[in-house]
């Protein structure tokens, strides 16, 4: 049997989907994205939304809105994709990098609490919903109302996910969400977007996604529009273009129904590995705000005789694609020479990232493929049990 690691939801007929743009000609942003947008803000159940090409934009563009001094700082997590630490870096700030908290992936918000105490010129703080997980949202907020910081959070995976301060999006500040090839929705490969109830970010980060410029090219080229324009500040090229945000909407309509086959989904693993002595599970009743965009197990090393990269090769032999989320901030090249990180600064994240796997997660996986990898993973433990 052969796995991906995903496998998108495609339409029944892509040319149905564009048909609008392709009948009218307009093809880069215009309406499609503006009906997104509204459709996503209902979801959400936020004021505004600004879509782009990528989360990292919205990331970006969230921090370089505020305009905070070059080399002031923000708190963000080690256990991460790059994205929510290169975002600060492109505004001129300094990360300050937290491990996860000691019993899970998500950031340590004990020890965040202790550096605000002790370090002047933070001004932001990025926490992550890894894997769709929340974040406790409603301390992050009463930490930002005590230190006057602004949050953007990286929703890149929670886009279903309700914190304890509710809906993930539903924000004072700001949340990023990525629409990438293999997220819970995607806008055809590559996309993002920015939520927030703040009218005056949402302004500032659409104006900037498009150069800075006063009338985007949809009011400028239509018929009756004018083509006068100005650029009232330096901006950007991050705008989505029509064609992704067709994509977009065709999925979003989706989205409840997905995120019910995905928590079976979670079901039909957490049964059938829970007599596996060789792995943690992720643990569904902790919290069922979790948008499941990951199912990470733990491979548990003192189990095994063999480690978790020769458990990988042997998934990948019997075709099953699993992935790794993530190697830390820490231990990237380009990190490590910058801030002379030793390999032990982020205990947690180090061990995480030793034992991790990512099964394959996706709404048109089916009963009998989720058995075969249950199969693969209790059988390769009777194998190579210690
Ligand atoms: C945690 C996290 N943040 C940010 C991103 C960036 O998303 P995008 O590719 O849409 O910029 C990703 C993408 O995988 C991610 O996993």
């Amino acid at each position: 049997m052969k796995i991906p690691f995903h496998r998108p939801d495609l339409p029944p007929d892509l040319n149905d989907l564009y048909s609008d743009s392709i009948k009218n000609g307009w093809l880069t942003t215009g309406k499609q994205v503006e009906m997104f947008e509204e459709k996503l803000s209902s979801y959400l159940g936020c004021e505004h939304v600004v879509v782009m090409n990528s989360c990292t934009a919205a990331l970006h563009l969230s921090l370089a809105s505020k305009g905070f001094d070059r080399g002031s700082k923000f708190i963000a997590p080690n256990y991460t994709f790059v994205s929510t630490v290169e975002c600060g870096e492109y505004a001129g700030m300094e990360p300050i990098l937290v491990d996860s908290d000691p019993q899970g992936f998500n950031i340590d918000l004990n020890h965040v609490d202790d550096i605000l105490k002790k370090e002047k010129n933070i001004k932001a703080i990025i926490p992550v919903h890894y894997g769709g997980f929340p974040v406790d949202m409603k301390y992050v907020f009463e930490l930002a109302e005590k230190y006057g910081l602004f949050v953007v959070e990286d929703a890149a995976h929670a886009l279903e996910s309700t914190s304890s301060a509710g809906k993930v999006g539903n924000t004072n500040h700001g949340a990023a969400f990525s629409f990438y090839a293999n997220k819970n929705l995607t806008t055809f490969g590559e996309g993002g977007a920015l939520a927030t109830n703040d009218e005056d970010l949402a302004e500032s980060v659409k104006n900037l996604s498009l150069h800075g410029i006063t009338k985007d090219g949809w009011k400028r080229f239509d018929s009756g529009g004018k083509w006068e324009y100005d650029i009232i500040q330096l901006g950007y090229k991050y705008n989505m273009p029509d064609i992704s945000a067709s994509f977009g909407i065709w999925q979003l309509n989706q989205i409840n129904d997905w995120q019910a086959l995905r928590k079976n989904i979670v079901k039909r693993y957490l049964t059938g590995l829970e007599n596996n002595e060789g792995i943690i599970l992720p643990d569904y009743t902790k919290n069922d705000g979790n948008a499941w965009h990951l199912f990470v197990i733990q491979i548990k090393s003192n189990s095994w005789r063999i480690n978790r990269n020769e458990i990988i090769d042997k998934l990948v032999e019997k075709g099953i694609g699993v992935s790794v989320h993530y190697k830390p901030i820490h231990m990237l090249d380009y990190y490590h020479r910058k801030f002379e990180f030793k390999s032990n600064d982020f205990p947690r994240s180090k061990a995480l990232f030793d034992s991790v796997i990512s099964l394959p997660l996706y709404p048109n996986l089916s009963d009998n493929e989720i058995d075969y990898i249950v199969a693969t993973l209790n059988d390769l433990h009777t194998q190579y049990s210690k």
